[in-house]
């Protein structure tokens, strides 16, 4: 088997007197699309954010591409961040920037790209989620919210990313868009051989789209496997997660699919 994309151990995240994490141990194998899931404070965006290096653990250890990313010099960090891509919860475009420059941008902090190779590869990123050239002029507020959605992903994914982190990424959305969503990022998923981490609650997206989930409770991660192995297992938070009323309907939705 390779190495894994993300390894972590004996991971630790204590804020005062409060654990977050203990002994939290995580691995996940490239071209898996993996959720996380947890109760509300059960620490998942803590935990994406030290994958992203944006906040560092207590002790334990988090490696990313093999990478310490605690221990590596910041350019070495800043070599590795090239090589993923994070969709933010509510989009987080920059609103003084358009469509195109929004997409533009991490290819222009690189400066290393001529300008007009840089525009053609931003439109591209945008008719890859579905915007059109006509489109990529609109500044954000002039844009809906699943476009704001799917420009953020095209954001994403402007540096060709090996690995996108995606937190919620159907939240939000009314149930068509949602959908669509979902074909996308399974489209991209198939296309570019990414390796996903994704954060949701909404379980018709977790069914449809993960090849594994791992569940953090107790504060460490319990369980991690193939959606259809996780379900069965009898820890009463995943019982009541995912055989609750809501989640009878998502469920029915996963048999469909076999
Ligand atoms: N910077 C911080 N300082 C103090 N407490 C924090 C900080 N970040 C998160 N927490 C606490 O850690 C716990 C986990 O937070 P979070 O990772 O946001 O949970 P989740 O995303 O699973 O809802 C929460 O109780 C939260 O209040
Ligand atoms: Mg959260």
């Amino acid at each position: 088997m390779t190495a894994p994309v993300i390894q972590i151990s004996h991971l630790r995240t204590q804020f005062d007197d409060f654990i977050v994490h203990q002994d939290l141990n995580l691995e996940i194998h490239a071209g898996e699309i993996v959720s996380l899931v947890g109760g509300s404070g059960s620490g998942k965006t803590t935990l994406l954010r030290q994958m992203l290096g944006l906040s560092t653990p207590t002790s334990g250890t988090v490696r990313v591409f093999g990478e310490d990313i605690n221990d590596c010099g910041a350019m070495r960090r800043q070599q590795l961040r090239n090589r993923w891509g994070m969709l933010f919860q509510h989009g987080a475009l920059f609103s003084a920037l358009n469509t195109l420059d929004n997409v533009a941008q991490p290819m222009r902090e690189l400066r290393a790209l001529p300008e007009d190779l840089i525009r053609d590869a931003a439109l591209l990123k945008l008719s890859m989620v579905g915007i059109t050239p006509k489109d990529a002029l609109k500044m954000p507020a002039d844009l809906s919210g699943g476009m704001i959605k799917r420009v953020a992903l095209a954001r994403a994914l402007a540096l060709e990313p090996e690995l996108l982190f995606l937190d919620e990424p159907t939240a939000g959305l009314d149930p068509d868009l949602s959908e669509s969503f979902v074909s996308l990022i399974r489209g991209l998923h198939q296309q570019m051989r990414l390796t996903v981490v994704m954060v949701t609650h909404d379980l018709d997206t977790l069914f449809a789209l993960s090849t594994q989930i791992a569940v953090l409770a107790d504060k460490r991660v319990i369980a991690m496997g193939p959606p259809q192995e996780v379900i069965a297992l009898p820890h009463p938070f995943i019982q009541h997660f995912f055989l609750g009323e809501r989640g009878q309907r998502a469920l029915e939705v996963l048999r469909e699919k076999e």
